[in-house]
Protein backbone atom coordinates (compact mmCIF):
# COMPACT_ATOMS: atom_id res chain seq x y z
CA UNK A 1 0.00 0.00 0.00
CA UNK A 2 0.76 3.31 -0.62
CA UNK A 3 1.28 6.15 2.09
CA UNK A 4 2.44 9.70 1.85
CA UNK A 5 6.07 9.69 1.74
CA UNK A 6 5.85 7.41 -1.61
CA UNK A 7 3.41 9.76 -3.03
CA UNK A 8 6.09 12.92 -2.13
CA UNK A 9 8.95 10.37 -3.56
CA UNK A 10 7.05 9.84 -6.93
CA UNK A 11 6.38 13.98 -7.40
CA UNK A 12 9.76 14.19 -6.23
CA UNK A 13 11.24 11.96 -9.16
CA UNK A 14 8.73 13.17 -11.53
CA UNK A 15 9.38 16.84 -11.29
CA UNK A 16 13.46 16.42 -11.06
CA UNK A 17 12.93 14.30 -14.63
CA UNK A 18 10.76 16.82 -15.98
CA UNK A 19 13.74 19.42 -15.14
CA UNK A 20 16.19 17.69 -17.45
CA UNK A 21 13.60 18.07 -20.06
CA UNK A 22 14.62 20.39 -23.26
CA UNK A 23 12.39 20.77 -26.29
CA UNK A 24 13.93 19.45 -29.14
CA UNK A 25 12.82 22.73 -31.12
CA UNK A 26 11.67 26.36 -30.43
CA UNK A 27 8.68 25.40 -32.71
CA UNK A 28 7.85 21.94 -30.18
CA UNK A 29 8.09 24.07 -27.17
CA UNK A 30 5.55 26.77 -28.31
CA UNK A 31 3.44 23.88 -29.39
CA UNK A 32 3.91 22.28 -25.99
CA UNK A 33 3.00 25.43 -24.28
CA UNK A 34 0.07 25.90 -26.40
CA UNK A 35 -1.34 22.47 -25.85
CA UNK A 36 -0.38 22.19 -21.88
CA UNK A 37 -2.28 25.88 -21.74
CA UNK A 38 -4.84 24.13 -23.30
CA UNK A 39 -5.55 21.20 -20.88
CA UNK A 40 -4.85 19.51 -24.77
CA UNK A 41 -3.46 15.65 -23.37
CA UNK A 42 -0.45 15.90 -25.34
CA UNK A 43 2.21 13.29 -24.57
CA UNK A 44 4.28 14.26 -21.39
CA UNK A 45 7.81 15.17 -21.01
CA UNK A 46 9.21 11.85 -20.32
CA UNK A 47 7.43 10.23 -22.36
CA UNK A 48 8.39 12.11 -25.31
CA UNK A 49 12.11 11.50 -25.01
CA UNK A 50 11.62 7.89 -24.40
CA UNK A 51 9.81 7.91 -27.94
CA UNK A 52 13.00 10.17 -29.11
CA UNK A 53 15.36 7.25 -27.75
CA UNK A 54 13.04 4.33 -29.22
CA UNK A 55 13.18 6.56 -32.41
CA UNK A 56 16.79 7.23 -32.82
CA UNK A 57 17.60 3.20 -31.98
CA UNK A 58 14.72 2.16 -34.16
CA UNK A 59 14.97 4.39 -37.19
CA UNK A 60 11.45 3.48 -38.49
CA UNK A 61 10.51 4.66 -41.91
CA UNK A 62 6.73 3.84 -41.61
CA UNK A 63 5.24 5.97 -38.50
CA UNK A 64 1.32 5.20 -37.56
CA UNK A 65 -0.25 7.58 -34.69
CA UNK A 66 -3.74 6.98 -33.71
CA UNK A 67 -4.63 10.17 -32.43
CA UNK A 68 -3.41 13.24 -33.23
CA UNK A 69 -5.21 16.17 -31.27
CA UNK A 70 -3.35 19.46 -32.11
CA UNK A 71 -0.48 17.01 -34.02
CA UNK A 72 2.32 18.14 -30.79
CA UNK A 73 3.49 14.48 -31.13
CA UNK A 74 3.11 14.18 -34.67
CA UNK A 75 5.08 17.40 -34.75
CA UNK A 76 8.03 15.46 -32.74
CA UNK A 77 7.78 12.06 -34.76
CA UNK A 78 8.23 14.78 -38.08
CA UNK A 79 11.18 16.47 -36.68
CA UNK A 80 12.77 13.34 -35.04
CA UNK A 81 12.18 11.01 -38.44
CA UNK A 82 13.75 14.54 -40.47
CA UNK A 83 16.56 13.87 -38.58
CA UNK A 84 17.73 10.04 -39.13
CA UNK A 85 15.75 9.55 -42.58
CA UNK A 86 14.51 11.88 -45.94
CA UNK A 87 12.42 9.22 -46.58
CA UNK A 88 10.75 8.58 -43.27
CA UNK A 89 7.54 9.42 -42.95
CA UNK A 90 4.50 9.36 -40.22
CA UNK A 91 0.60 9.14 -40.80
CA UNK A 92 -1.75 10.30 -38.34
CA UNK A 93 -5.09 9.28 -37.58
CA UNK A 94 -7.75 12.02 -35.55
CA UNK A 95 -11.20 10.82 -35.57
CA UNK A 96 -12.72 14.34 -33.54
CA UNK A 97 -12.83 17.14 -36.86
CA UNK A 98 -12.28 20.39 -34.29
CA UNK A 99 -8.87 18.59 -33.36
CA UNK A 100 -8.57 17.92 -36.96
CA UNK A 101 -8.19 21.29 -37.96
CA UNK A 102 -6.00 22.27 -35.57
CA UNK A 103 -3.59 19.39 -35.95
CA UNK A 104 -3.83 20.30 -39.84
CA UNK A 105 -2.41 23.77 -39.24
CA UNK A 106 0.14 23.21 -37.16
CA UNK A 107 1.33 20.34 -38.90
CA UNK A 108 1.39 22.93 -42.21
CA UNK A 109 4.70 22.43 -43.95
CA UNK A 110 5.88 19.34 -42.41
CA UNK A 111 6.26 17.06 -45.49
CA UNK A 112 7.15 13.72 -43.74
CA UNK A 113 3.30 13.99 -41.64
CA UNK A 114 0.20 12.57 -43.39
CA UNK A 115 -3.37 13.50 -41.31
CA UNK A 116 -5.90 11.68 -41.98
CA UNK A 117 -9.34 12.35 -40.74
CA UNK A 118 -12.01 9.42 -39.41
CA UNK A 119 -12.26 6.65 -36.94
CA UNK A 120 -8.75 4.46 -36.59
CA UNK A 121 -10.45 1.25 -36.78
CA UNK A 122 -12.05 1.95 -40.15
CA UNK A 123 -9.33 4.22 -41.66
CA UNK A 124 -6.69 0.58 -40.99
CA UNK A 125 -9.36 -1.76 -42.20
CA UNK A 126 -9.46 -0.02 -45.55
CA UNK A 127 -5.35 0.61 -46.03
CA UNK A 128 -2.93 -2.47 -46.91
CA UNK A 129 0.15 -0.19 -45.61
CA UNK A 130 2.58 -1.57 -43.09
CA UNK A 131 4.11 0.57 -40.36
CA UNK A 132 7.22 -0.21 -38.47
CA UNK A 133 6.03 1.81 -35.61
CA UNK A 134 2.98 2.32 -34.52
CA UNK A 135 1.78 4.86 -31.36
CA UNK A 136 -1.64 4.42 -29.92
CA UNK A 137 -2.70 7.55 -27.40
CA UNK A 138 -6.93 7.46 -28.15
CA UNK A 139 -9.78 7.06 -26.83
CA UNK A 140 -8.64 4.50 -23.31
CA UNK A 141 -11.40 2.21 -23.90
CA UNK A 142 -10.62 1.20 -26.95
CA UNK A 143 -7.24 0.11 -26.91
CA UNK A 144 -8.11 -3.34 -27.37
CA UNK A 145 -9.76 -2.71 -31.00
CA UNK A 146 -7.13 0.02 -32.29
CA UNK A 147 -4.73 -2.94 -31.23
CA UNK A 148 -6.26 -5.70 -33.30
CA UNK A 149 -6.86 -3.05 -36.01
CA UNK A 150 -2.95 -2.24 -36.22
CA UNK A 151 -1.78 -6.44 -36.27
CA UNK A 152 -2.81 -6.81 -40.02
CA UNK A 153 -0.17 -3.63 -40.63
CA UNK A 154 2.99 -4.75 -38.64
CA UNK A 155 5.33 -7.70 -39.08
CA UNK A 156 8.32 -8.68 -37.15
CA UNK A 157 10.24 -6.21 -35.76
CA UNK A 158 7.55 -3.62 -36.06
CA UNK A 159 7.30 -1.53 -32.19
CA UNK A 160 4.02 -0.73 -30.64
CA UNK A 161 4.00 1.98 -28.03
CA UNK A 162 0.61 3.32 -26.04
CA UNK A 163 0.37 5.72 -24.26
CA UNK A 164 -1.56 6.61 -20.72
CA UNK A 165 -1.80 2.60 -19.34
CA UNK A 166 -1.78 3.29 -16.25
CA UNK A 167 -4.10 5.98 -16.15
CA UNK A 168 -2.78 8.11 -13.04
CA UNK A 169 -1.70 4.70 -11.54
CA UNK A 170 -5.70 3.86 -11.78
CA UNK A 171 -5.10 0.99 -13.71
CA UNK A 172 -2.66 -0.46 -11.02
CA UNK A 173 -4.88 0.90 -7.75
CA UNK A 174 -8.83 1.23 -8.79
CA UNK A 175 -9.19 2.98 -5.47
CA UNK A 176 -7.95 5.63 -6.79
CA UNK A 177 -10.66 6.26 -8.89
CA UNK A 178 -12.55 7.27 -5.48
CA UNK A 179 -15.25 8.87 -7.00
CA UNK A 180 -15.76 5.76 -9.19
CA UNK A 181 -15.91 8.12 -12.54
CA UNK A 182 -13.36 5.77 -14.48
CA UNK A 183 -14.68 2.10 -13.58
CA UNK A 184 -15.09 1.35 -17.32
CA UNK A 185 -11.95 2.67 -18.51
CA UNK A 186 -10.17 0.70 -15.65
CA UNK A 187 -11.76 -2.26 -16.39
CA UNK A 188 -10.74 -2.01 -20.30
CA UNK A 189 -7.52 -1.17 -19.78
CA UNK A 190 -6.68 -4.08 -17.39
CA UNK A 191 -8.16 -6.00 -19.90
CA UNK A 192 -6.10 -4.70 -22.29
CA UNK A 193 -2.60 -4.73 -20.16
CA UNK A 194 -3.67 -8.44 -19.64
CA UNK A 195 -4.27 -9.70 -23.57
CA UNK A 196 -1.13 -7.84 -24.79
CA UNK A 197 1.19 -9.28 -22.43
CA UNK A 198 0.04 -12.74 -23.23
CA UNK A 199 0.01 -11.85 -26.74
CA UNK A 200 2.39 -14.79 -28.30
CA UNK A 201 2.50 -12.61 -31.52
CA UNK A 202 4.51 -9.67 -29.45
CA UNK A 203 6.95 -9.33 -26.63
CA UNK A 204 5.79 -6.52 -24.12
CA UNK A 205 6.96 -4.62 -21.37
CA UNK A 206 4.89 -1.83 -19.04
CA UNK A 207 6.34 0.72 -17.70
CA UNK A 208 5.52 3.38 -15.54
CA UNK A 209 6.89 6.27 -17.28
CA UNK A 210 5.05 9.59 -18.09
CA UNK A 211 1.12 8.25 -17.41
CA UNK A 212 2.49 4.67 -17.95
CA UNK A 213 3.45 3.08 -21.18
CA UNK A 214 3.19 -0.33 -22.93
CA UNK A 215 6.04 -1.01 -25.50
CA UNK A 216 5.74 -3.80 -27.16
CA UNK A 217 8.23 -6.00 -30.08
CA UNK A 218 6.36 -7.77 -33.20
CA UNK A 219 7.73 -11.18 -33.08
C1 LIG B 1 -4.41 11.94 -25.91
S1 LIG B 1 -5.02 12.73 -27.32
C2 LIG B 1 -3.68 12.58 -28.47
C3 LIG B 1 -2.51 13.45 -28.11
C4 LIG B 1 -1.42 13.46 -29.16
N1 LIG B 1 -0.96 12.11 -29.48
C5 LIG B 1 -0.23 14.24 -28.62
O1 LIG B 1 0.47 13.72 -27.73
O2 LIG B 1 0.00 15.37 -29.09
C6 LIG B 1 -6.12 11.51 -27.94
C7 LIG B 1 -6.76 11.84 -29.29
O3 LIG B 1 -7.30 10.62 -29.83
C8 LIG B 1 -8.43 10.96 -30.59
N2 LIG B 1 -9.21 9.73 -30.82
C9 LIG B 1 -10.05 9.11 -29.94
N3 LIG B 1 -10.58 8.02 -30.50
C10 LIG B 1 -10.08 7.94 -31.77
C11 LIG B 1 -10.28 7.04 -32.84
N4 LIG B 1 -11.11 6.00 -32.73
N5 LIG B 1 -9.61 7.25 -34.00
C12 LIG B 1 -8.77 8.33 -34.12
N6 LIG B 1 -8.57 9.22 -33.13
C13 LIG B 1 -9.20 9.04 -31.98
C14 LIG B 1 -9.12 12.02 -29.73
O4 LIG B 1 -10.03 12.78 -30.47
C15 LIG B 1 -7.92 12.81 -29.20
O5 LIG B 1 -7.65 13.91 -30.03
Amino acid sequence: MTDKSDVHRRDAVKEYIDGLYSPASEGLAELRRVGEEGHIPIILKDTETLIGVILQMKKPKNILEIGAAIGYSASYFSERAAGYSDAAKITTIEVDPLYANDAEENLKGRNNVTLVRGDARQVLAETDDEYDLVFIDAAKSHYAEFWEAVMPHVSEGAVIICDNVLMKGKTADPSIDEEGRFVTNIKYMRAFLDMITNDERVITSVIAAGDGMSISVVL
